[in-house]
């Protein structure tokens, strides 16, 4: 069985967590409705202040360059759009909880936009120190002709297949089990990539709270 549920199973949560269940990971062509990938499009486009991304704890911007070079903005949850979308991601969480047993805490998320010839290596999504990260989501704001895939592989590091952005998909996969990474793009390219965090305590420090 694929992990890609069809088109009208978008919010079919049983389809969903049985892909998930199954493969640790998800391809959701149509998850966000047209008008609500639009709003958040035109803010990616001409509100938000994307400025170069960061990496974990890193702070040398050099090094940063080298790893990737997309523009980011957190959300600041003031926007409908931005609140619906986060509504969305609360019920997924509600779901995941309930069904998979997660114990996902708490959700982030940055708009980022990757011009041509922006790219991110390959990598896994957890600031070492922290392994609080549990579930990464990717929506795809725009659809691109071509570059800007993101490249998915397995624990073994064998690729399980490149995702050409299309508007309104969705992907979600475990963050810690599959590295990926974002091929040079060529079309710009507007996504909104977040993480479920379990509450995790290291060294006597409660994370989220921080
Ligand atoms: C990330 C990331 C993938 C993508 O931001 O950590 O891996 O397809 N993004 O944008
Ligand atoms: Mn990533």
């Amino acid at each position: 069985m694929s992990a890609a549920v069809n088109a009208g199973d978008a919010l079919n949560f049983d389809a969903i967590i049985d892909a998930f269940y199954q493969h640790g990971w998800v391809w959701l062509p149509n998850f966000l409705s047209a008008e609500l990938n639009s709003a958040l499009l035109h803010e990616a486009q001409h509100e938000a202040e994307l400025t170069p991304a960061g990496i974990g704890r890193l702070g040398d911007h050099q090094l940063n360059q080298q790893v990737r070079r997309d523009a980011t903005q957190w959300f600041d949850g003031q926007s409908n759009a931005q609140q619906h979308y986060l509504a969305l991601m609360a019920q997924l969480q509600t779901v995941f909880n309930r069904r998979c047993f997660l114990g996902l805490f708490d959700f982030e998320c940055h708009f980022a936009r990757y011009r041509q010839g922006d790219y991110y290596q390959k990598h896994v999504d957890a600031f070492s120190g922290r392994s609080n990260r549990v579930l990464t989501t990717v929506s795809y704001l725009n659809s691109v002709s071509r570059g800007g895939e993101l490249a998915l592989y397995n624990e073994h590091d064998q690729l399980i297949d490149k995702f050409l952005p299309t508007a309104g998909s969705l992907i979600l996969f475990e963050s810690e089990r599959f590295p990926h990474a974002v091929l040079p793009a060529i079309d710009t390219r507007y996504s909104i990539a977040g993480w479920f965090r379990k509450n995790a305590s290291i060294n006597g420090v409660l994370d989220p709270a921080s």
